[in-house]
């Protein structure tokens, strides 16, 4: 059986706070609550077993759709979450960075997320990466402006655009791809996460609500991928030679 090892980085789509909440007859918001819970367990177990980079989907950019209450609420939430947990983070040497189109987000808002990102930037025990507003497809479209922009000021002929320079415009330009995607609540869809980034990644769909997700649901998810064979394109025989190679 293969063992593919630890992934290195994980990416997660926290999905079914809403439910859970309703489910106990209480607010979606509760709910939310919940999850960040969910995620501050599920973070700090994943330092402990080795996870370097931890990013996850925490409002994406069709969310600005849902109830006007719900989403000045997970504002609130966001704001609160950084008072609150950013210390902390820091001196565990969570270096925390958020993706997506942040002049979205109120003054204050910004402000504080700015604040974070400076107070770690240099924290090199592992990475957080909070997609906030944040859509695969603007991920993607973003790195083509900049490409665009590049060519008309004439410092880049479009026959040398390739992969790698066009990675270079995306939201996490020096961080490996996942490894690992997570879905929780059921649902088996990417909701235009890291698009481009996951070409490669294995995915994982637990029916398990993101509040209820903890240490025990990622030790199951990490197992599920370590049993998987990563092929690349390639045949199984090629991978297992090289790995003995
Ligand atoms: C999806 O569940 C979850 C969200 C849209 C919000 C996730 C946010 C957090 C867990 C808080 C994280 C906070 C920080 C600062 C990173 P859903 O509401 O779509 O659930 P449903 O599918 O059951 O309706």
């Amino acid at each position: 059986m293969p063992d593919t090892g630890m992934p290195e980085h994980v990416a997660i789509v926290m999905d079914g706070n809403g439910r859970w909440a309703e489910q106990r007859r209480r607010s979606r918001s509760w709910g939310h609550q919940a999850g960040l819970k969910a995620l501050r367990r599920t973070a700090r177990h994943g330092t402990e077993i080795g996870i370097r980079i931890l990013t996850v989907f925490a409002f994406s950019s069709e969310n600005w759709n849902r109830p006007a209450i719900e989403v000045s609420r997970l504002m609130d939430l966001f704001m609160s979450a950084l008072e609150k947990e950013v210390k902390g983070l820091h001196e565990n040497g969570v270096k925390v960075r958020f993706i997506g189109d942040l002049s979205g987000f109120k003054p204050e808002l910004q402000d504080r997320i700015l604040a974070a990102q400076e107070l770690t930037a240099g924290n090199t025990r592992s990475q957080l990466n909070v997609a906030a507003n944040y859509g695969g497809r603007w991920d993607i479209v973003n790195a083509a402006r900049t490409l665009a922009e590049q060519v008309r000021a004439g410092e880049l002929d479009p026959a040398d655009i390739d992969e790698g320079r066009f990675s270079a415009g995306l939201a996490l330009p020096d961080t490996p791809d996942p490894d690992l995607f997570i879905r929780t609540g059921g649902e088996m869809r990417i909701s235009n996460f890291l698009l481009w980034q996951s070409a490669y990644t294995e995915f994982y769909f637990s029916d398990v609500l993101w509040p209820d997700f903890d240490g025990d649901e990622l030790d199951r998810a990490v197992e599920a991928y370590r049993r998987r064979e990563r092929r690349y394109g390639m045949t199984g025989k090629q991978v297992r030679d090289r790995a003995h190679a």
